[in-house]
């Protein structure tokens, strides 16, 4: 049986996930998907520091075409973030004729397009499990699990980082750059983190949720967005007063002909599950006409929920590739309408 060759560009917090998690788990992996997965390289520019997993020497390097123009390597694993040089690689990658995992929201939400296009010219796969959601199978739940639904709704908590902060300032009372530090040390908060507390991430990802559920390419200055960043204590300790947890929400919702799409902070009431959802966890509701509410919460940022997520596409892609059909048809052909923001509603 043919093995599985993989290349890891980017070997940061999740690439330190996805080897280890690769290595602990390397018996199961193997018998669910009945051949071995062999990680040939790992690229990242800085191959000296410290990491919290072994690796053979051999196998690192600095020289992204070690895995770019290596015709065993059948899927690339991107995990640089950003967008240069990561729409690079990844624009290569396909060139070359590999799948590519990603988890790299941003560079989705704003180059998803051209990606997308590219890949079903060059009849591969782009899967990016671990983009929203961190480790909650989000984007297979909507693909997949609730295809047959018409999407009337998503509420979702998008931000392991933000989530943290409100929930600490609440817990806790500690104030806001006490805690948006912490989040940092624990490796949730992005390269940058106003793009967590002020939505942008957030928007990132309702951007991705909205194409799946909707079809729709949703340009991210359409997106109504507000962030964290203007909360106080006392906001939180008055909402609390008055029987609500503040939450950062990404909301969709289906009106006849327009989505409604917004993110920002929202005063939900403590017997909404949503209200509930703390620290790092993410946490979705989504409502389908047949299915109707599913609700969906794990850890939204962290190195092994998020290393979690990117096997789970490596899987499926190697599956694919075993049976001969490597090439899955996209879950939406892209149109080039563009939802409009309506008028904003209170939640339910
Ligand atoms: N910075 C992101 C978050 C990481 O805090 O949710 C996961 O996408």
């Amino acid at each position: 049986k043919k093995n599985i060759y993989l290349g890891l560009i980017g070997f940061g917090n999740i690439g330190t996930g996805v080897v280890k998690l690769l290595k602990e788990n390397a018996e199961i992996l193997e018998q669910r998907l009945g051949t071995k997965i062999i990680l040939k390289k790992i690229v990242d520019i800085n191959i000296e520091a410290p990491r919290m997993v072994a690796v053979d020497p051999q196998l690192l390097s600095t020289d992204v075409n070690e895995i770019l123009n290596d015709p065993e390597i059948d899927i690339v694993i991107e995990l640089v973030g950003g967008y240069d040089p990561a729409l690079r690689f990844l624009t290569d990658a396909l060139k070359k004729g590999k799948h590519v995992v990603t988890a790299n929201k941003a560079l989705l939400a704003t180059y998803g397009n051209e990606l997308f296009q590219l890949a079903a010219k060059q009849q591969r796969n782009i899967c990016f499990e671990a983009s929203v959601g961190g480790t909650i199978p989000i984007i297979k739940t909507i693909r997949e699990g609730l295809v047959a639904n018409r999407i009337k709704s998503v509420l979702g908590i998008m931000n392991g980082t933000s989530n943290y902060i409100l929930t600490k300032m609440t817990e806790e009372k500690e104030d806001f750059e006490t805690v948006l530090k912490e989040a940092q040390k624990l490796g949730f908060a992005e390269a940058d983190p106003t793009f967590d507390i002020e939505g942008i991430d957030t928007a990132h990802k309702l951007a991705l949720v909205l194409t799946l559920a909707y079809g729709k390419r949703v340009p991210l200055k359409e997106l109504y967005r507000e962030g964290i960043s203007g909360i106080s204590q006392q906001d939180v300790e008055f909402a609390g007063e008055l029987g609500y947890h503040i939450k950062l929400l990404a909301i969709a919702r289906q009106h006849d002909e327009l989505i409604e799409a917004r993110i920002h902070p929202t005063m939900v009431p403590f017997h909404h599950l949503l209200a509930n959802v703390n620290g790092n966890y993410n946490a979705f509701h989504i409502i389908g006409d047949a299915s109707d509410s599913v609700f969906l919460s794990g850890q939204g940022a962290g190195m092994m929920p998020t290393a979690s997520a990117v096997i789970s596409d490596v899987i499926d892609i190697s599956r694919d590739i075993l049976k001969g059909t490597s090439w899955r048809i996209p879950a939406r052909s892209f149109q080039e309408d563009v939802i409009q923001d309506i008028n904003l509603m209170p939640i339910e």
